[in-house]
């Protein structure tokens, strides 16, 4: 805490106080996990989707990512973890910049440490709640043992009980995805990136085909997860609440460029609304 912040008098601390108080108090931010410079990204001959789109995003961070449809966020989402390659500028997650000469180990070993949810969760219907968990193991070494609960290490499955109970699911670790409800579903998707333990969570619209009540359940869970792991969220939503209530920033992209990146606690939804207006 900065010297002029604390309440006792300089005059009677013991020295060591003194260095404590004197020390700059903490920054807000941590390390920079992702560092965008001047991408852009087309797709094959076509018009650049992303044009000259520079984002840093640092440890603990919560960020909304806005506009409207076409404006290229889920583009910007899989050029972050390499799904996508920019066509020039340079795009860096923890601290490795990519680039096409990266092989797909290389890449596999950067989605292993971020834990992604999408608008369709893409869990396994026929197979348990715990199972789907349980596939956010695959990847990893022996993570075939992840394939269904029956065989996964004990060790495992404690942890995805664990995660389940996070997302307040552990009484369906039983059920089959298809006895899930859509936000359950999406809680479930969300446990499955968690059991991962990420350093980065994405998460393109994740609350989109959900009604008003469950899509707010869900984003009040991966804030509160957030927020308890201290670890980074990127999420993508056409809900302007959601974007001020669940990330501390929001940046707005609009003809491939950003046309607002501010602090949620600044702005107000007709702000927001405004970019898909104007
Ligand atoms: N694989 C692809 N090949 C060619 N064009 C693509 C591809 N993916 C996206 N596009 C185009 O890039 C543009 C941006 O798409 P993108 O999906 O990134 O937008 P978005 O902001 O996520 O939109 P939405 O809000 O509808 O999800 C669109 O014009 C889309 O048609
Ligand atoms: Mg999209």
């Amino acid at each position: 805490m900065p010297l002029s912040a604390t309440k006792a008098d300089p005059g009677k601390l013991k020295p060591a106080e003194i260095v404590d108080a004197l020390r700059p108090a903490p920054t807000a931010r941590g390390e920079c996990l992702i560092a965008l410079s001047d991408v852009v990204k087309a797709y094959g001959n076509g018009k650049p989707v992303l044009n000259g789109v520079s984002i840093s995003v640092h440890e603990g961070e919560t960020v909304a990512l806005i506009g409207p449809n076409g404006a290229g966020k889920s583009t910007l989402l899989k050029t972050l973890i390499g799904l996508n390659e920019a066509s020039a500028g340079s795009v860096t997650v923890f601290g490795d910049t990519l680039s096409r000469r990266d092989g797909r180990r290389q890449k596999a070993r950067l989605r292993q440490q971020i834990g992604f949810v999408f608008q369709h969760h893409g869990l396994v219907m026929r197979l348990s709640a715990l199972s789907n968990v349980l596939h956010g193991k695959l990847g990893q070494k022996g993570g075939w043992r992840a394939l269904h609960h029956s065989i996964a290490p004990t060790e495992w499955r404690a942890e995805a009980m664990t995660a389940l109970t996070t997302v307040r699911l552990a009484d369906k670790a039983g059920d089959r995805a298809d006895q899930l409800s859509g936000g359950q579903a999406q809680r479930v998707a969300i446990a499955r990136a968690l059991i991962r333990k990420p350093l980065l969570f994405i998460a393109d619209e994740p609350s989109a085909s959900l009604d008003p009540a469950a899509g707010h359940e869900v984003m009040q869970t991966f804030a509160d997860i957030a927020e308890k792991t201290k670890t980074t969220l990127v999420f993508t939503t056409h809900d302007m609440d959601h974007a001020l209530s669940y990330a501390r920033r929001v940046i707005a992209l609009k003809n491939g460029r950003i046309c607002l990146d501010a602090e949620s606690r600044d702005l107000r939804t007709r702000d927001l609304e405004a970019i898909f207006h104007g």
